[in-house]
């Protein structure tokens, strides 16, 4: 299903993903960045036909922003609107009403949806605080929202939850005990060139072996941000635009940016040091 998708993802992704949705549990994927963690939320969306439901953390996320939010400034325009017409008793009782309420991802994924229980994306939890780690396992735990003047919302079917870690720090156990776990490792040379395959089709086998190859044994290096496998797929859009068909150290101090996104790791890079990369990368290719 996710092949279809043109998710590639080995036998254990794909094992506890079935489990999670056949269970009923969210699930938890930690790993570093550009490895695919985000995206599998939208290719089951996809799949299944269910509405992608994103809740982006951030640092000071706060219930407000995640659950429900009263639009004050519409409910200030209906006060003075209400007040120049001498006409406030009308006022009250729809003023904390459905009309004025904002619905944030966590009450949206609440609420029924066409094609069933919508997939519900808790993206990078690692960026909050803990208060709301706290809040989130309540809310997970029984898929309900009280909302003081309009009363209690209860999701008629539990959404699909996938909630995602960059492990920028460690998320707290009570919540990873409620979810099916699996960290998402770069993947080996073989799935790596599948991704390229899927996601830049337009590349020619050889320039996808160099491209997977190069950043491959780039990642063995000791740098400040490793490349993920959305940086390989952009690198070798990238190549691909400036008609590259294979890789020489010149192409690939031109073009960079597009892997590495410090100065100190791309300084690393200068001089001869792409080149010898370059023949290591090329060495490892041979066998083939
Ligand atoms: N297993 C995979 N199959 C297909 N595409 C992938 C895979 N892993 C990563 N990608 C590509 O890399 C990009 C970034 O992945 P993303 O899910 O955003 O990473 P993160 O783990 O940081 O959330 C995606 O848009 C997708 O194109
Ligand atoms: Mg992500």
């Amino acid at each position: 299903m996710l092949a279809a998708q043109d998710y590639v993802c080995g036998r254990p992704l794909a094992t506890v993903t079935f489990l999670a949705l056949r269970l009923g549990r969210p699930l938890f994927l930690e790993g570093e960045a550009g490895t695919g963690k985000t995206e599998i939320a939208k290719a089951l969306a996809a799949a299944l036909g269910r509405r992608l439901i994103r809740l982006q953390c951030y640092e000071g996320l706060d219930a407000a922003s995640a659950v429900y939010e009263w639009n004050f400034a519409a409910q200030m325009v209906a006060i003075r609107a209400a007040e120049a017409a001498a006409d406030t008793d009308h006022l009250r009782a729809g003023l904390f009403g459905p009309d004025y309420l904002i619905e944030r991802p966590l009450l949206q994924a609440m609420r029924p949806q066409p094609g069933g229980a919508p997939v519900l994306l808790i993206d990078e939890i690692d960026r909050t605080d803990e208060p709301f780690e706290a809040f989130l396992l309540e809310a997970l735990s029984d898929f309900q929202v009280t909302i003081p003047e309009l009363g209690t919302v209860k999701a008629p079917e539990p959404p699909i939850v996938i909630l995602t870690s960059n492990r920028t720090r460690e998320v707290h156990d009570a919540l990873k005990r409620r979810c099916l776990y699996h960290w998402v490792d770069y993947p080996a040379f073989d799935r790596e060139i599948e991704i390229l395959h899927a996601r830049a089709p337009q590349a020619s086998a050889t320039l996808s072996r160099e491209v997977v190859a190069f950043v491959q044994r780039l990642r063995t290096e000791d740098l400040f941000k490793k490349p993920g496998v959305a940086e390989t797929i952009d690198w070798a859009k990238c190549l691909l635009a400036l008609d590259v068909l294979t890789l020489s150290p010149e192409i690939i101090a031109d073009t960079l940016g597009a892997i590495l996104k410090y100065q100190d790791d791309i300084a690393r890079l200068q001089g001869s040091e792409a080149r010898r990369l370059l023949d290591e990368a090329r060495k490892s290719l041979q066998p083939a």
